[in-house]
């Protein structure tokens, strides 16, 4: 790292990486990739793009994205002023000229128009067609485009041709899972995301939902939850494996809260390791996980929760477990 790179990770907005991620952004900004990014809301894509904009000393050029996003949105069109019209640059179009970083955030439907705007883009071509105007913005290096969208929403890749698709170097976020599968109290802070992220289960979740008079809505989770397996896997054929991890002689000594916090173990590792990759593969899409549905969960149950006590505190710190976190969700959807 020279001098500049030093000062600009100084300058950085604070981003506690969770699995390489920093390094696969660096690379595909020397490679000229476009990135991708997929995350439930809240778990940290806008912070990541910012943060590595700053550490790589690039503009960043952000577009909050909506339904009806349209390629002129995008690239730009005339206005009619004083002097007659005059051609105003799109945000994209300003960080191609300028060399930016191009942030897609949050895109939620892809129309057509906008997806012929970016295919020449991210592509090895990477020129900005600007029919308006006849002319072809070739993007300088330093431009990058990095789009994100959410798990519930993806049209964005299905409308991508593949052969695109496939130049995006793409990353998966989460929420870092310990609080899904601890019974134990948390404080109410952000996941910690020093702990590495793994598919296992959110069983307290479900049951909790269950015992604190879930209704329908409870029972909605449970099915959505369901149809996520591979065919002829069984929710009780996961919980099987998730109990027989919690219950292993590995784990009993992390289920001693008293004892908190501890370092991880090998033999934890390991353990945690395999089965999360055992209850990945009973999904049918190893992208598309339970534990995904439940993070976004607990998070809407989190804000309001936190919300409600800060307007009237019950203490310094406010204890977060699944039962707390499954009674509000039920009074949400209840
Ligand atoms: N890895 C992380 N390091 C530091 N802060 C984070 C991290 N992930 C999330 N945050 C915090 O959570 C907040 C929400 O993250 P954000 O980037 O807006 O999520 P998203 O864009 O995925 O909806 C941020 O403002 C930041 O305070
Ligand atoms: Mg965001």
């Amino acid at each position: 790292m020279d001098h500049s790179e030093q000062q600009h990770l100084v300058n950085a907005p604070f981003y506690a990486e969770q699995a390489g991620e920093v390094a696969l952004f660096e690379h595909a900004f020397r490679q000229r990739l476009p990135v991708l990014i997929k995350g439930p809301t809240g778990c940290g894509k806008t912070r990541f793009v910012e943060h590595m904009a700053a550490r790589l000393g690039r503009p960043l050029v952000t577009v909050s994205c909506h339904d009806d996003l349209s390629a002129a949105d995008l690239v730009g069109r005339h206005l009619i002023g004083e002097q007659g019209t005059v051609w105003a640059d799109g945000p994209l179009a300003r960080a191609v000229r300028s060399g930016a970083i191009c942030y897609l955030d949050e895109v939620v439907e892809a129309r057509k128009d906008t997806t012929v705007v970016l295919h020449p883009l991210a592509d090895d071509r990477r020129v900005l067609p600007i029919e308006r105007t006849g002319e072809q913005l070739v993007a300088p290096p330093g431009f990058m485009l990095v789009v994100s969208y959410n798990p519930g929403y993806q049209n964005l890749l299905k409308s991508l041709k593949p052969s695109t698709r496939q130049r995006f170097v793409a990353l998966s976020f989460g929420y870092p899972a310990p609080e899904l599968e601890r019974p134990a109290v948390r404080e109410v802070t952000r996941p910690d995301t020093r702990e590495p992220r793994v598919a296992l289960l959110g069983r307290p979740l479900l049951k909790a939902l269950h015992k604190e008079g879930g209704g329908a809505w409870a029972q909605a989770q449970w099915r959505a939850s369901s149809s996520l397996l591979a065919d002829g896997i069984s929710m009780d054929d996961l919980m099987g494996k998730v109990d027989a991890f919690h219950a292993s002689e590995v784990m009993r000594p992390f289920r001693n809260f008293d004892a908190w916090p501890m370092s991880n173990a090998p033999a934890q590792a390991e353990l945690t390791i395999r089965t999360s990759d055992e209850v990945q593969k009973m999904h049918k899409d190893p992208k598309a996980l339970i534990t995904d549905l439940l993070s976004a969960l607990v998070i809407e149950a989190t804000g309001p929760l936190m919300f409600g006590e800060s307007a009237a505190p019950a203490g310094p710190v406010l204890w977060l477990n699944h039962d707390i976190i499954a009674r509000q969700l039920n009074r949400l959807h209840g």
